[in-house]
């Protein structure tokens, strides 16, 4: 079956994922490849359309990322966006310029409500504006060059104070080019234009639903496996949960999921994830749970470089994660949480392929006894995950559970590890979590929303999915979490002189985890979370909260 698909094509913009997301929201499934992907591979693909993203060169730069003329001549509808824009003129004969000042930031942008790709936008006075009345909106702009003429058969429809060609069309070859971006949320109506192109313009019916992906991966999935025995490494994490989850309702009892408790994991989360997945939860599979605390402990016993930290709590999860395997015998599968983030930072989707040293704890291990991979989650991106998870019927603490990193705590404790400083982590983090949920929790008491109570029972997945995205005050971190510093100071407690830990909080508001703010929690918060931690944990005398954001920081401390 051929899966109604849009095709973004990267030129190195910063927001290519971003617009696959936005095509996405438009139930349209979306997916991205680099510039240099040949135009015959394209043409196999059957697009529905095709976007062209942003990209940091200049057109007429000698080596600048291009495309072929044939691209536009596919009969396929073509959307270029900034960069993108500007290289469907250059290609296709028109003219592209270097203007005096940058144009940048939110700018007023007047369109003409006869394009397409402005259609239904603005309301009714918008849409009714008589002659002479243009309406404007307000774009993301975020260009040095501009179009100074149009490729033949284009018109204007959109324009700025500064750049005359906004937005053009040449309706009758179905090409469509804007200078802003509409992937943004700083442009008023991104949203409705980009729906326009996919929906409208490229005459996608929008089938790209949740329920109907987790059905056919249900049943692609029985396909596939047939009667075989497949073998996963759940870490308890949303992706690992919700692809457990999904071969669970496929194949149940020919998944055997390994969960590998290191004892770096935050603190009850090894039994909160026997409960979900283990005999006495609610799902069909074989659960198997390695308690290799000891084991982790002694082998990073006086380690103290980060990297070094990071490759032992590595390798030991291939090894504890090989010597069940070997019990288990030869499987047919082996399944992996990749999700589409992943592919298109490894550099097999897009362009822009990021540098992450960091991947999931271990790799994947050499000698387990497996024909296959399976990645059921490899075309969605992560809330795309988290919403496959409601489907599910997955609790949502667990589906909207904070992103943690592989090697745990491991990587939250400065220098050497030791069984005690992760208690100290532990109960110091779980307090931490605890204090922040009661706050959110007065918060929107405060703000006359309900609680879970406010749900109704029979609200879909979808809408459970938007009742929890809009339910956070503004101050609520995208990640936090208690972290041990390797420093010892002195203190009073009562009358006597102590001599202990001190506790770093974190906590960052972030889009993409790879920049990062610190977060302004209000101050009473942070004090009763101080004065808690110090009265309950034993070995802390001192509470620090880190302001650093990211970069120069990071945001996990190793
Ligand atoms: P940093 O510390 O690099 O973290 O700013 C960015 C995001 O990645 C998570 N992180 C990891 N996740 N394995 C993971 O699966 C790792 O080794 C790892 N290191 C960092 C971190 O929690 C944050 O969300």
């Amino acid at each position: 079956m051929d899966r109604e698909k849009v095709i973004v094509i990267d030129f190195g913009g910063q927001y290519n994922q971003l617009v696959a997301r936005r095509v996405r929201e438009c139930n349209v499934y979306c997916e991205i490849y680099s510039y240099r992907t040949p135009l015959d591979e394209i043409k196999a693909m059957k697009p529905a359309g095709i976007i062209l993203t942003g990209g940091p060169n200049s057109v007429y730069e000698e080596g600048a990322a291009t495309c072929s003329r044939e691209l536009f001549e596919l009969g396929v509808p073509v959307l270029g966006l900034c960069y993108g824009a500007q290289l469907m003129m250059h290609v296709l004969g028109g003219e592209v310029k270097r203007a005096d000042d940058r144009e940048y930031g939110k700018t007023k942008t007047y369109y003409d409500v006869s394009s397409l790709l402005f259609k239904g936008i603005g309301g009714a006075d918008a849409q009714n504006a008589g002659d002479g009345m243009e309406p404007s909106m307000t774009v993301w702009m975020s260009h040095f060059d501009y179009i100074s003429r149009m490729a033949e058969g284009f018109v204007a429809v959109a324009h700025t104070d500064n750049c005359p060609v906004a937005a053009c069309e040449n309706r009758s070859a179905g090409l469509y080019a804007i200078q802003f971006h509409p992937e943004v949320l700083h442009t008023e109506y991104g949203k409705e234009i980009l729906y326009n192109f996919v929906r409208g313009i490229c005459n996608c019916a929008g089938t790209w639903r949740m329920d109907s992906f987790v059905e056919t991966q249900i049943k692609a999935i029985r396909e596939k496996v047939g009667d075989g025995k497949v073998l996963c490494a759940l870490s308890g994490g949303v992706d690992s949960s919700v692809a457990a989850v999904l071969l669970s309702k496929a194949i149940g009892k020919q998944l055997t999921c390994v969960f590998v408790d290191h004892g770096l994991l935050r603190k009850n989360e090894g039994d909160e994830v026997e409960a979900v997945f283990g005999p006495e939860g609610p799902y069909e599979l074989n659960f198997i749970r390695v308690n290799a605390a000891s084991r982790y402990y002694e082998k990073l016993s006086g380690v103290t470089e980060p990297e070094k930290k990071r490759k032992i709590i590595g390798e030991e999860f291939i090894r504890v994660f090989e010597e069940e395997a070997k019990k288990i015998g030869a499987v047919d599968y082996l399944v992996q949480g990749t999700i589409y983030p992943d592919v298109v930072e490894s550099g097999l989707g897009g362009e822009s392929a990021v540098i992450k040293s960091h991947h999931n704890v271990g790799g994947l291990p050499e000698h387990v006894d497996f024909k296959e991979i399976i990645e059921p989650l490899r075309d969605l991106f992560k809330d795309e995950v988290r919403r496959a998870g409601l489907e599910l019927g997955i609790p949502e603490y667990l589906v909207f559970r904070q992103p943690f990193p592989g090697p745990g705590l491991g990587i939250r404790i400065i220098g050497d590890i030791t069984g005690e400083k992760v208690r100290i982590v532990q109960d110091a983090d779980a307090i931490y979590r605890e204090e922040i949920a009661k706050a959110a929790e007065e918060w929107k008491k405060s703000a006359g929303i309900a609680g879970a109570e406010g749900l109704a029972p029979e609200a879909t997945p979808q809408q459970r999915y938007e009742y929890y995205q809009g339910q956070n005050p503004e101050w609520m971190p995208d990640q936090y979490f208690a972290a041990l510093s390797n420093m010892r100071s002195v203190g009073v407690m009562g009358d006597e002189r102590t001599y202990d830990y001190a506790v770093v909080l974190r906590a960052v508001r972030t889009v993409d985890f790879m920049t990062a703010e610190a977060c302004d929690i209000p101050w009473e918060v942070l004090q009763k979370v101080m004065s808690r931690i110090i009265n309950e944990v034993r070995g802390v005398n001192r509470v620090i909260y880190d302001l650093t954001s990211k970069p120069p920081g990071t945001i996990e401390m190793e």
